[in-house]
């Protein structure tokens, strides 16, 4: 049994280091004491209010220091990272990371690692940063076989989206998104659903035990969703959200990441600016919804010292305590095969017919039509159609043969609705 002072290193000290960097400093739950003893950057130049003493950019210094119990990673990307964390855990270093570039690229092999070599590997800010929902998905949630987890996992794109609703543009929205500290370094994960993609591997694999590839996992961001989607979306009573979807019904196992319209009665439709959340269903338990702020360095940071103070609790009383993984329950299932209803805007020319060959058009590929608004006379008319559920490839064949027709000008928006 190991006494309670923890020596303790960070890997990176930017947006999130820094925060967690100002928490360790000033943490003190009054039974666990930790000490900082090194901080790896890049640039030692930098102007950061930390005493240069404990800046380094040697990662071996970290890594041969047999006094340093636990290494908190905050680098970003997969790479030096993975190698970084691997390294640790094989020379008996427990590792918290906030890294879901990471954890969805070799979590389970980096699980294995730390299982193999008795030490803990936590990574509760990598999924929805403040909120605790991994540890409730592996331990509370362990007698309970899921069969859907959906949620809002990318506080960047939420908040744009909420923005946009409010009359913000898109530009103006990610900006300010920047500044607030919640995009990646590089945006176009947030955007373009990659960043959620990431967290929805990590969800599949705590959740159902199944590690899809990045490939696998379809995948589609907010950059086409328009402030008219968002006046339409209001009309039907509906908000547009990007959501990850997983489920694993006996029909087999599908994950996906996507903007959808969704109703707003629906708990997800609450969900406004940086803030995530994540609905989890099962037979026993119906519906549960954690949420709260999902981007952000405090909230991120508040996860990272949770795990720091777990491990050391584990290592106090010589304990790890990861569940072995779920064993996977069904056959994947491929995106083509997934049902989804869609809001279809087209601009048409408003002559006799036009609506019978579109109608027409969507009854061949088998998709049928739950409402249609036309507005608009002339060249410039525009026609909104919800449809009932279909599967993608033949919706895709519709949205094909009706995009050729001389009376179709442009198919402006095809949205999925939340089903
Ligand atoms: P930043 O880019 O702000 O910081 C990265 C830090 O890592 C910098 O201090 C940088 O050094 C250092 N660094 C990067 N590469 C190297 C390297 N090869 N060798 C040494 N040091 C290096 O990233 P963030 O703090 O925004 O993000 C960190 C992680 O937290 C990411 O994995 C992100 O996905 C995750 N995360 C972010 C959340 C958020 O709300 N923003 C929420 C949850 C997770 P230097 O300072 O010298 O440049
Ligand atoms: N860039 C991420 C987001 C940070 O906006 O959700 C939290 O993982």
């Amino acid at each position: 049994m190991k006494n309670n002072s923890f020596t303790v290193a960070v890997l990176g000290a930017g947006n999130i280091g820094s925060a967690v960097i100002e928490r360790l400093l000033n943490v003190d739950n009054g039974v666990i004491n930790l000490n900082l003893s090194k901080v790896l950057v890049s640039d030692l130049s930098k102007d950061r209010n930390l005493d240069s003493g404990l800046l380094t950019t040697d990662f071996n210094e970290i890594l041969n220091d047999e006094k340093i119990d636990l290494v908190i990673e905050v680098l970003g990307g997969v790479d030096p990272g993975k190698d970084y964390i691997k390294a640790l855990l094989e020379n008996g270093k427990s590792v918290i990371t906030a890294n879901k570039d990471i954890i969805a690229d070799c979590g389970s092999e980096l699980i294995e690692t730390a299982q193999e070599n008795n030490v803990c590997l936590y990574f509760e800010a990598a999924v929805a940063a403040g909120i605790p929902v991994l540890k409730p998905l592996i331990e509370s949630l362990r007698g309970e076989e899921l069969t859907r987890v959906a949620g809002i996992i990318n506080g960047t794109s939420n908040y744009i989206l909420t923005s946009m609703e409010e009359g913000s543009t898109y530009e103006d929205a990610l900006q300010q998104a920047q500044d607030l500290g919640y995009a990646e370094p590089d945006p176009t994960n947030d955007v373009e659903g990659i960043d959620a993609k990431f967290k929805a591997m990590i969800l599949s694999l705590l959740c159902f035990g199944v590690s899809p590839s990045a490939e696998d996992v379809f995948t589609e961001g907010i950059s086409n969703i328009t402030k008219e989607d968002f006046d339409w979306a209001k009309r039907l009573n509906k908000t547009i959200k990007l959501v990850a979807q997983i489920d694993n019904s006996n029909d087999g196992f599908n994950a996906r990441v996507y903007p959808v319209l969704v109703d707003n009665k629906h708990p997800l439709a609450a969900i406004r600016g940086a803030l995530n959340a994540v609905l989890v269903e099962g037979e026993n338990i119906n519906q549960l919804v954690f949420s709260g702020p999902g981007a952000g360095s405090a909230p991120t940071a508040s996860a990272i010292i949770g795990d720091v103070l777990s491990a050391c609790h584990q290592m106090v009383t010589s304990q790890t305590n990861w569940y072995p993984l779920r064993t996977p329950k069904s056959g994947n299932k491929e995106f083509k095969d997934v049902q989804s209803s869609w809001f279809i805007r087209l601009s048409v020319k408003d002559e006799p017919g036009v609506l019978a060959t579109i109608a027409g058009l969507f009854g061949e590929n088998n998709v049928s039509i739950e409402s249609v608004i036309q507005e608009g006379r002339g060249d410039n008319a525009e026609l909104v159609l919800v449809t009932h559920e279909a599967e993608e490839d033949n919706l895709n064949s519709s949205i094909e043969s009706i995009s050729n027709l001389s009376s179709v000008s442009s198919v402006t928006s095809t949205i999925r609705v939340y089903i």
